[in-house]
């Protein structure tokens, strides 16, 4: 038997030693060897209603994968809890594909049928469960202050802990449902009061609220996957966790994980663990980065540009990673319109694809707002953008975005929203 360093339960000795089953016995080690890699003390009980995967998507070469899939299955194992997917790949309805994107689209994801039909049976929450903006409301994945969860969607793992006050380590995929399955998580880093305090104090001294995106990059960057406490961002975003400012603290943080490696930040006189305990959670003598407007261009200046042309006229854009919340639907699309009508067009110049969870775009088809974006000509969708963009064909093409994530794993071009506007309603990028 594997020889763990960390404590255990008799029960969970016994689940080890696989005498609840051969399958349940694997997944246990892997989860004590993560745990163990990690210096964690114990096992503990995830407490939150609903787990969230990470890997959504049926790419054929993933053979392990269903392989493991099924074993789990045969076994008569289900997750411990219902659980909510990162988005789906495909989309051809609403996302501009030609006949060869389309091939290739079909090949790389051809097990996506039957890979859904794994997550159903071990324990999916619903077919509308697929985005990475499980925690809004409309999705109802919504984890309370305090929760134990069993996540690895890096933009997830980052709201829940900051925004929402729960404990999530940045697992990895399959890890996060094998303890969902286990319905228990090594206790260390995250998970800690003491993994939980900041040692980096991050001084926001610009002139104006940041581009969400550009600030959440820049910090990532610095701290990597090191905990920040933000000072001074309150001066322009305010003190109340309201809609607006949650949605900012969602593209912020997505970018602060993406382009670093964080899973928590805190923010003075904002975030929940921030207001409660204040400078109490800054270890002593924490290093400290200085953000000026002079910073943050110097960041937006140093992304470099994939694309083959940097003159060239851009064939889409998306906007919407993470996934857009309603409140956000119906900003772009009064900015949009605003646009559009300032600058005497009716359509938009560039393909344009916004991105929402479907229990997101269901909603917002209830406002009139929806039918203005689709008379503007731009499409909405439920997929990743970036498993679209992830493959040599779609990578050549000149992509841009708002999404400071996409920009990283893609060859998409990141313009702040202001620049989107302009280059979809008025023509032109550069
Ligand atoms: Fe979400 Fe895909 Fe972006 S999972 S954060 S839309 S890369």
């Amino acid at each position: 038997m594997y020889n763990y360093k960390m404590a255990l339960t008799p029960e969970e000795v016994e689940i080890l030693e696989g005498r609840h089953g051969e399958v349940l016995g694997k997944i246990m080690k892997t989860i004590v060897m993560y745990g163990d890699t990690f210096g964690a003390s114990k096992l503990v009980p995830i407490s939150s209603e609903y787990g969230h995967l990470v890997t959504s998507f049926g790419l054929s070469i993933m053979k392990p994968v269903y392989k493991l899939m099924d074993e789990i299955i045969d076994a008569g194992l289900l997750s411990k809890q219902k659980f909510t997917v990162d988005p789906r790949p495909l989309d051809f309805e609403n996302v501009p594909s030609n006949f060869l994107q389309r091939t290739v689209f079909k090949i790389m994801y051809g097990k996506q049928e039957d890979y859904e039909a794994q997550l159903k049976k071990i324990g999916l929450l619903s077919d509308n469960g697929f985005t990475c903006t499980c925690y809004l409301d409309e999705v109802g994945n919504t984890p309370k202050m305090g929760d134990i969860l069993s996540w690895a969607e890096s933009s997830a793992v980052v709201y829940a802990n900051s925004v929402l006050g729960a404990r999530c380590n940045r697992n990895s995929g399959i890890i996060e449902m094998f303890g969902s399955i286990l319905g228990k998580v090594p206790y260390f880093g995250l998970l800690t009061d003491e993994g939980r305090k900041a040692n980096w104090v991050i001084e926001v001294r610009t002139s104006h609220l940041p581009e969400a995106q550009i600030l959440g990059s820049a910090i990532g960057m610095k701290v990597m996957d090191d905990v920040p406490y933000i000072k001074g961002l309150t001066q322009h975003l305010g003190n109340e966790l309201n809609k607006h400012v949650k949605d900012y603290l969602k593209d912020m943080g997505a970018a602060t994980a993406s382009n670093g490696a964080v899973g928590l930040y805190h923010i003075e006189d904002l975030t929940p663990e921030a207001k409660e305990l204040g400078t109490k959670l800054i270890v002593d003598n924490p290093k400290i980065y200085v953000i000026d407007d002079k910073e943050l261009n110097r960041v937006k200046e140093s992304y470099p540009i994939m694309w083959k042309d940097i003159n060239a006229k851009p064939k889409l854009c998306f906007i919407g990673c993470p996934h857009l919340s309603l409140e956000q639907m119906i900003q772009w699309t009064k900015e949009i319109k605003e646009a559009l009508k300032a600058y005497n067009n009716h359509k938009v110049l560039i393909p344009t694809v916004m991105t929402a969870s479907v229990s997101v775009i269901e909603e917002f088809k209830k406002y009139p707002e929806a039918k203005d974006l689709l008379n503007m000509g731009v499409n909405i969708s439920y997929i990743c953008p970036l498993m679209y963009m992830n493959n040599p064909l779609c990578g050549k093409m000149p992509v841009m975005t708002n999404s400071n994530k996409l920009r990283t794993y893609t060859t998409a071009r990141y313009y702040t929203d202001s620049e989107i506007i302009e280059a979809i309603t008025k023509g032109g990028s550069n």
